[in-house]
């Protein structure tokens, strides 16, 4: 009996250790095939530079004026907007990137009205920059 209590533990455990890992990948997810779309737009400096000025206008309220999630909107919001600078984001594929702008999670908006394609890929391209190890 002891030792039923014991499994019945363990499982429940690992249950939960396993529901939690798959919440934690599904934060905010982009299906496999986001990862396949190429970036048509250069990261060169003009493209650098449309996409600051997007940035600045769309999302700093949110995810700060460095990315760092900090904006002046985000301490209202149910999810804390995520830190563009941060290992998670910037390991993410462009495709995976400009797919996220492009679809939103609630509580942030989608842009694929508000943002034609040319300028969600600038703005990927001005989200490479804001990385910790960035050398721009
Ligand atoms: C209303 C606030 C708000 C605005 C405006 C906003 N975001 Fe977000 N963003 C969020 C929140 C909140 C999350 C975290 C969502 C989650 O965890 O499900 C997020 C997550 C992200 C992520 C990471 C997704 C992931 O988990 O992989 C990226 C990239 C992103 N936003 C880019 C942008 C860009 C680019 C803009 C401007 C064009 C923008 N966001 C505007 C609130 C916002």
């Amino acid at each position: 009996m002891l030792k039923n209590k014991k499994l019945l533990f363990l499982f429940i455990l690992s249950a939960f250790c396993f529901t939690n890992a798959q919440s934690q990948a599904k934060k905010f997810p982009s299906p496999p095939s986001a990862d396949t779309i190429k970036n048509p737009i250069k990261g060169n400096q003009a493209s650098i530079i449309s996409g600051k000025k997007i940035y600045t206008q769309y999302c700093v309220t949110c995810h700060g004026e460095k990315g760092k999630g900090d904006g002046i909107a985000a301490p209202g919001l149910p999810r804390p907007p995520a830190d563009h600078t941060s290992g998670f984001v910037q390991n993410q594929t462009d495709g995976a990137l400009y797919w996220i702008i492009s679809a939103g999670n609630n509580p942030m908006p989608t842009y694929k009205k508000t943002l034609t394609p040319t300028q969600r890929w600038q703005v990927v391209n001005y989200i490479r920059t804001l990385a910790k190890n960035s050398k721009k």
